[in-house]
This record gives structure tokens, sequence and C-alpha cells, in this order.
């Protein structure tokens, strides 16, 4: 479980969060919405410590990340996923290489341990057979697969998604939604959504939180929130519902 208390980080004279609390529950998926700019990649970047708040306490299990060094932050680090909001792949890497980064740092594999277990993620990505390919070779829709291949291969625990479906058409972003599902049901791994887009927040998500001024302004099951008469989150609802076929 991870635990959120009281959290607040500025850059400057801009206040992104403040006074932010959030519960993420074991074997959920947590989707965050929230208009660009709010500071959905701050609160990712935050709980995996690449960020440091001025205040507040973030609780991964039974530690609390804030104050912590940058060894045992590492660590703890281990226990996560991150799937960036651009792809981030290596252009100078092939795919599998791409894919075996974290888990050739830190697990000591035999070579085919380690290809036995890439290939395992690629297919579960449905990417069989692309290995020796590059990045460049690939569509954008790809690349974002391979990234959430990279993002399972160490078996994490929690895997954070920053707006994995932007930028992508329909029918490769509803490809992205099904694998987050998927990796939920087969995997039972903790998610962490970050998106704009609502067809996705309400495929994947088992609950909604809107970061809005700072802080989690609503949360509520996707139901809850379909019905809600917030004003940020009709804006939300808006826009799903003028989209949708
Ligand atoms: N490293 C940084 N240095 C200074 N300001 C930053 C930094 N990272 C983020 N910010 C600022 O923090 C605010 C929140 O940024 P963030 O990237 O979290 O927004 P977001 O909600 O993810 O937006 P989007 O939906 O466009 O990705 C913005 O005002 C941004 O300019
Ligand atoms: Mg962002």
């Amino acid at each position: 479980m991870i635990e959120i208390k009281n959290l607040w980080k500025s850059f400057n004279s801009n206040q992104v969060l403040k006074s932010l609390y959030l519960t993420i529950n074991d074997g959920e998926s947590l989707v965050i919405i929230g208009k660009s700019g709010s500071g959905k990649s701050v609160l990712l970047k935050l709980i995996i410590g690449l960020l440091k708040p001025e205040m507040g306490e973030i609780w991964i299990e039974d530690e609390n990340i804030v104050g912590m060094g940058f060894r045992e932050v590492q660590k703890i680090r281990r226990r996560f996923g991150f799937v960036f909001q651009a792809a981030a792949l290596f252009d100078s890497l092939t795919v599998a290489d791409n894919v075996g980064l974290a888990l050739r740092k830190i697990f000591d594999w035999s070579e085919n341990k380690a290809r036995s277990r890439i290939r395992e993620c690629l297919a579960f990505v449905d990417l069989q057979g692309m290995e020796n390919k590059y990045p460049a070779e690939l569509s954008g829709g790809m690349k974002k697969r391979v990234g959430i291949a990279r993002a399972i291969a160490t078996y994490p625990r929690y895997i954070l998604f920053d707006e994995p479906t932007t930028g992508l058409d329909p029918e490769t972003a509803e490809n992205i939604n099904q694998l987050i599902v998927k990796l939920k049901k087969e995997m039972e791994v903790t998610s962490v959504v970050v998106t704009h887009d609502m067809h996705s927040a309400f495929t994947v998500g088992d609950r909604i939180a809107l970061l809005y001024d700072g802080k989690i302004e609503v949360e509520g099951k996707p139901a809850e929130i379909r019905r809600m008469n917030h004003p940020e989150i009709q804006k939300f609802l808006i826009g799903y519902l003028l989209n949708k076929k």
C-alpha cells in the first residue's frame, strides 16, 4: 500500500502540490486525472523519489521515503515499474536491450534467463520477435508497448503509467488500455495511471481521483465519478461524451 500525507511541492514560486493526501490500495488500479500542468507527472516522480517534496510523507508499505538517502530510495524504487509520458527508449539500444536494462542491473541472472524474461515480456505486449529492432523502426504505439515491457520486466509490485494513451489513435490507445487491464488480472500489480483520457480512465480504473489546485479534490469509483457534479469533473466528462462514437 502507498500512503501519501500532507504533501507539498513547489518549483520556485510555483506551488504545485498543496497538502495532498492519497492512498493507493494493493491490487487496485487508480487513475489520476487533472488538467495539463496540475502536477500529475510531478506526483508520480515524487512517489518514486525522483523529486523531493518540501513537506509531507510518502509511505511505501512501511517505509516513508521522504528524507531517505539516495541509496535507500533506489532500493525501494525496485518495487516500481515506470512507464514514462514519452516512451523514453534508448535509441542506440535494441528493443531487447531496452527491455532488459533494469533487469540486468538488478538481477544476477544468466544471459539465457535474462533473454527468456525479455522474450516473455515482449510476448505479453504482443511484440514477439521484435528483439533486434531499434526504436526508430517502431511506431508510436509499439514504442509505448516496449516501454510497458520494460516496466514489467523486473516483476514490480507497482506500475506507474504517465499518460499511456496520449497521442495514440483510438485503436492503438484501446490496445494499451487492454494491456493495463491484463496486467492487473494476470500479474496482480497495483497500478497508478495518469491520464486526461476519460475513456481510458473508465476502462482501466477501479477508482478515479481528480488532482486539482494542488490536491486530490474528489475521488470515487468510475460510476460515482460519472454522476459527480463537480465543475472540473464535468469538463472532463463533456469532452469524453462529445468524443464518444
Ligand atoms: N523540473 C521542474 N522544474 C520546474 N518546474 C517544473 C518541473 N517539473 C514540473 N514543473 C512544473 O510543475 C507543474 C506541474 O507539472 P506536471 O508536469 O506535473 O504537469 P502535468 O499535470 O503532468 O501536465 P501534463 O498533463 O501536461 O503532462 C507545471 O507548472 C510545471 O511547469
Ligand atoms: Mg504530465
